[in-house]
């Protein structure tokens, strides 16, 4: 019986020039694809079938939604948390029952900051269930990560006591997008490194969440707590802006390529939201009274600070160097590279400390599903 394939589009068996058989077989055999349901004959070979890619899912593209639905669970789990003490509990968002003294510090970034985390949290709930749906309508199996729930939750009220999947309590805050995206001139693609706008908590283990309700009791470590996940949400979602255009340049379908950039551009609605909100936190200096580190909240508008590359007010991308200098700067999400995009994503989030005290094989599954959606290759 001539093997099936994911594609609804009838394909070649033809095996890719590019990729001999066997290597594609191999690969196949770490993707989770069901029973016999992928095969070499999905790639496309030919003129003809090149012509209508809207409802071919190739392997590759079959790896990066994998890659995108385990990065989506992540984000739920992590924005859950935040959502549970500092969103709105409701039926769309469910679990938790709200902390009034953090959600009120949080607050402090915005009137609304509430209902932006129930809605960034809902958005993550809904990517992760729609991708795993999509890819089990084409008959790829979907990414669970319910068997790495290792991670215990914050201990204050208002938060569910379940195991979770990512660490919010000991996190060391990449914040150099914030320069990144008012730099005028770098760009990382092109090699640029940019400093950080909240220098001290880029080091040492910061909580984003009150670990217990002792965490409350002093308002301005609670100020420090609450602003750590105002730079925090930046942080995440300037993640999700670029890992989605950075992976889309080498996917093959066109039904898939649409999956990816309608959610990218969510990722990019949530990034710019809390750009915005991250520049409205206080300037102060708290000592985590549990673990004596120091965070700095700096004036971003006052030197040494202040300027093009630290002003808050300057929440879109300004214009930079894309893919050569001798360009003219243009307004655009940075990076884009593809190249290793999802092992980046996956390095970045562990700098980040989020996986703190995450089993070696959830770092061994994470890993595997990053190698496989970066093999891809835009057929
Ligand atoms: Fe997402
Ligand atoms: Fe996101």
């Amino acid at each position: 019986m001539k093997e099936k394939t994911l594609a609804s589009t009838e394909s070649s068996d033809t095996t890719s020039p590019a990729q001999p058989g066997v290597q594609r077989r191999s690969f196949l055999k770490g993707l989770g694809v069901t029973g016999a349901a992928l095969s070499a004959g999905s790639l496309l070979t030919t003129v003809a079938e090149a012509s209508d890619r809207r409802n071919i899912i190739t392997v590759g593209d079959v790896a990066i939604l994998r890659f995108l639905a385990a990065a989506e669970i992540l984000e739920t789990d992590l924005w859950q948390q935040y959502n549970e003490l500092a969103g709105i509990q409701d039926s769309e968002v469910p679990g938790g029952s709200g902390s009034p003294l953090y959600t009120a510090a949080v607050t402090q970034l915005d009137g609304d900051m509430a209902q932006y985390i129930h809605d960034n949290t809902e958005d993550e709930m809904t990517h992760e269930v729609f991708i795993n749906a999509y890819l089990v309508s084409k008959g790829a199996e979907p990414v669970s990560l319910e068997s790495f729930r290792n991670l215990p939750s914050s201990q204050a009220t208002g938060a569910q006591n379940i195991g979770r999947l990512t660490n919010l309590m000991q996190l060391t805050v990449d914040t150099s997008w914030w320069t990144r995206y008012r730099s005028r001139t770098g760009n990382p693609d092109l090699g640029d490194t940019f400093p950080q706008a909240i220098p001290t908590l880029a080091v040492g283990q910061h909580t984003a969440i009150p670990r217990t309700d002792n965490d409350l009791s002093d308002p301005n470590f609670l100020n420090a707590i609450a602003f750590t996940a105002g730079f925090h949400f930046g942080t995440i979602e300037q993640g999700g802006s670029s890992l989605y255009p950075s992976l889309a340049q080498r996917v093959t379908s066109s039904e898939v390529l649409r999956i990816v950039l309608s959610i990218g551009g969510t990722e990019i609605a949530h990034f710019q939201t809390w750009q915005d909100k991250a520049g409205n936190a206080l300037p102060l200096t708290a000592v985590d009274p549990v673990t004596g580190v120091s965070v700095t909240i700096p004036n971003l508008n006052s030197p040494p600070f202040g300027g093009e590359d630290y002003q808050t007010n300057l929440i879109m991308p300004e214009p930079t160097a894309f893919l050569s200098r001798k360009l003219p700067a243009c307004s655009i999400i940075r990076p884009t590279e593809t190249k290793g995009a999802a092992m980046g994503a996956v390095k970045g989030l562990t700098a980040d400390g989020l996986f703190v005290g995450q089993s070696k094989d959830f770092f061994k599954f994470m890993h595997t599903l990053a190698v496989e959606a970066d093999l891809a290759v835009r057929e």
